[in-house]
């Protein structure tokens, strides 16, 4: 990408709502996302960061077999935790849709309907499996058998696990299908396909694929190897019954194929999120100008998807940006294993919360650290305390701690005056300084430029580094009896670079950036500043001082790592065995109960009550204080500015001293699980529930 752009539209891979989120998803595709938005927005562009939840296809269908419930009821549970996941890990989309919604289901099947309109389609009809007992049609993943290339027996009919080969279901021998277990039959169906083949030798995607030559190897290397091959044509149309209808007469009990409609989740959730805001007027500024950039963030197996089918797409219903850059991930491994859901070997994030409450930047950090950007990468416990220990606590911490006690000790917690000094010793150092701090800030944006996270962040944490080496050789601590004048040169650079860590910080560790703001009173952490010497005042008082980052003990690396091994038997997501219904009630008593929406203002843990928030609510006509067993579950950031359920006129009653005036309304047994319940959109606090 070498034009320069003011403005930008970022997309995020909408994840399959089938299951939680793990650091895998995290590290390949979100949080490389979100820094690059993060950093954008600090330059002053206009960004929106679009991302939701994929809620068709056969994934989300697998899911549903497999709980016994319906492909709905997946996709409503697993939206709710995924969006929140993201949230609580400061992936700061500016709207995670879905594509369930109404909006999006009209908007893709209007992008279907000028399609063919425009006679893009090929219409063909193909001999598909079909099981006679479930009476459907089968997606490949639907149909097992013995792979023709390895002899493995039990491979699906999209891809070989053993030997990795794609495959077409009717190559498989022996295919049986999984849902009646019977061998299926072959059965004809219409379809209509987009003709890749013949919009690959088109003039407009052949000078749309000029592009890919800027982009990452993987991408160029996956999309050479497709064309080199000749694409062959590809139905948009399934005959399932879980997706957005097929809008044509004749297609009825037909969908759309879900990577059609994926992607189309992006142009959704833009019209949305512009209607919700009262700006349907500049979705055409977004998604139709060409000075605004479309970039996909994906992981490599979304590769083709986004970088030559959704083009073709976008070009063949024209008046639609194409992406001009597709930064892909690799993959990340676990602890020499490839992360798998269905095998349980993953870190969860909401796990990962229970068990390291409030330390989401320690495994931004971790993650950032070893993005797999250009191969596949590998988190362990061991590696993560490591980079902990000796990099955030042992280079960033100590420098800011070392400076900002310095202040409060000679200081009486000031910015110590600017003054101009010339010794020697100050002299040299600061020169040093200043040129280290000047390499790493143009390497960093360098690298931002070009989202190489990876490196950005190593420049970040060279940026302390150099601070720490500037104070060990001026060693102000020592001078301070001999020469305060030197020492509050010495401080009051120590202390600008501190505000400038504190900028930087905000793309990769929001929450750290933000109390390092407050530490040293900024409330500007513009990107220009980070070439400005003076961006903290002197005199100004410092603000509330605290140790940003602790120690990993060895214990919980043990602890994590065994876990993981317990874990890896039992299936994802433990299901709780469900009580049965209680006595029947009429009406008048479900009348009784009052509840109303709330919104919670202020949280905290309760001292010593390991299971207990204390929360300040909002309910409209008052305020309450509101204990809730859900501190295992939720940590008080979460909860703040949630919107919740209150049952308000439940008898006080007092826990550890402290009157509850309330009940949050939550789902879940509350030991492997416990979700709040929300309003599906913000409500006024106060309003009734009936
Ligand atoms: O691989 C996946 O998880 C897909 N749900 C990604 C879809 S990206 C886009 F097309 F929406
Ligand atoms: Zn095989």
């Amino acid at each position: 990408m070498t034009k320069a752009f003011n403005k930008y539209l970022i997309t995020a891979a909408l994840p399959y709502a089938n299951g939680p989120v793990h650091i895998g998803h995290l590290a390949g595709c979100y949080l490389p996302a979100d820094i690059y938005v993060r950093y954008l927005k600090a330059k002053g562009k206009e960004v929106l960061f679009i991302c939701g939840s994929d809620e068709h296809g056969v994934p989300i269908t697998i899911k549903a077999k497999k709980e016994s419930i319906t492909p709905q009821q997946v996709v409503d549970k697993y939206h709710l935790i995924m969006k929140q996941a993201f949230a609580d890990f400061g992936i700061d989309f500016t709207y995670y849709g879905r594509t369930s919604s109404e909006t999006h289901k009209e908007t893709a099947q209007l992008f279907f309907q000028k399609l063919y309109d425009k006679g893009v389609f090929k219409e063909a009809i193909t001999s598909q499996f079909y099981d006679e007992a479930a009476q459907q049609f089968l997606a490949d993943r639907y149909v097992t058998g013995t792979c023709p290339k390895c002899s493995s027996p039990g491979a699906y009919g999209d891809q070989c696990e053993k030997c990795g080969a794609s495959l077409n279901a009717t190559e498989l021998i022996n295919p049986t299908s999984t849902l009646s277990g019977n061998p299926p039959i072959l059965k004809e169906t219409k379809n209509w396909f987009l003709p890749m083949g013949e919009i690959q030798d088109s003039a407009d995607f052949k000078h749309y694929i000029q592009r890919i030559d800027s982009w990452k190897s993987n991408i160029k290397g996956q999309c050479n190897s497709w064309l080199s091959e000749g694409l062959q044509p590809r139905a948009m149309t399934r005959d399932l019954d879980w997706g957005v209808p097929v809008p044509l007469p004749e297609a009825e009990g037909k969908v759309l194929y879900v990577w059609f409609d994926a992607p189309i989740g992006y142009i959704s959730a833009t019209k949305e999120y512009l209607k919700q805001q009262g700006r349907s007027g500049e979705f055409e500024s977004y998604w139709n100008n060409e000075e605004t950039a479309l970039v996909h963030f994906i992981g490599k197996d979304n590769i083709v998807f986004h970088a030559i089918i959704f083009p073709m797409m976008l070009m063949t219903h024209g008046n639609f940006n194409l992406p001009v850059n597709i930064p892909a991930n690799e993959f990340l491994n676990l602890e020499g294993d490839k992360i798998s859901t269905s095998k349980n070997w993953a870190v969860w994030l909401h796990e990962y919360l229970t068990d390291l409450p409030d330390r989401q930047d320690e495994l931004r950090y971790v993650l950032t650290s070893i993005s797999p950007e250009t191969k596949d990468s590998e988190f362990t416990w061991k590696d993560y305390q490591t980079r902990v220990n000796s990099e955030l606590v042992s280079i960033f911490g100590n420098f800011v701690n070392r400076v900002a006690v310095l202040c409060q000790k000679f200081y009486d917690g000031h910015i110590p005056a600017s003054v101009s000094c010339n010794t020697d010793l100050y002299v040299k150092a600061l020169d040093v300084l200043t040129a280290d701090i000047n390499a790493s800030i143009e390497s960093m944006e360098n690298n931002l430029n070009q989202v190489k996270i990876r490196d950005a962040q190593a420049d970040w944490m060279n940026i302390a580094r150099a601070g720490n080496k500037f104070l060990a050789e001026t060693e102000p601590w020592k001078l301070v009896k001999t020469d305060p004048e030197t020492v509050k040169a010495i401080l009051f650079e120590a202390v600008q670079l501190c505000a400038k860590l504190s900028i930087a910080a905000q793309v990769f560790l929001p929450k750290t950036a933000q109390k390092l703001a407050e530490m040293f009173g900024m409330n500007n952490l513009s990107w220009n500043l980070l070439g400005v010497n003076q961006i903290v005042l002197p005199g100004q008082a410092l603000g509330k001082v605290e140790i940003l980052f602790k120690q990993i003990e060895d214990e919980l690396v043990a602890s994590q790592i065994q876990k993981l091994n317990e874990k890896r038997t039992q299936p994802t997501g433990v299901t709780p065995e469900l009580p049965g219904p209680k006595p029947e009630i009429t009406f008048e008593d479900f009348s009784k109960i009052d509840l109303r929406i709330g919104k919670v203002i202020a949280a905290e843990r309760v001292p010593k009550a390991d299971k207990l928030l204390k929360l300040k609510v909002d309910l409209g006509f008052e305020e309450r204080t509101i204990l809730s067993g859900i501190a295992e579950f939720y940590t008080p950031e979460t909860m703040l500015g949630k919107q919740v359920v209150v049952v308000v006129n439940l008898a006080p009653r007092k826990i550890r001293g402290i009157e509850s005036q309330g009940m949050l309304l939550m789902a879940g047994d509350g030991k492997n699980e416990l979700v709040s319940i929300v309003p599906e959109q913000g409500i006024m606090p106060g309003s009734e529930i009936k």
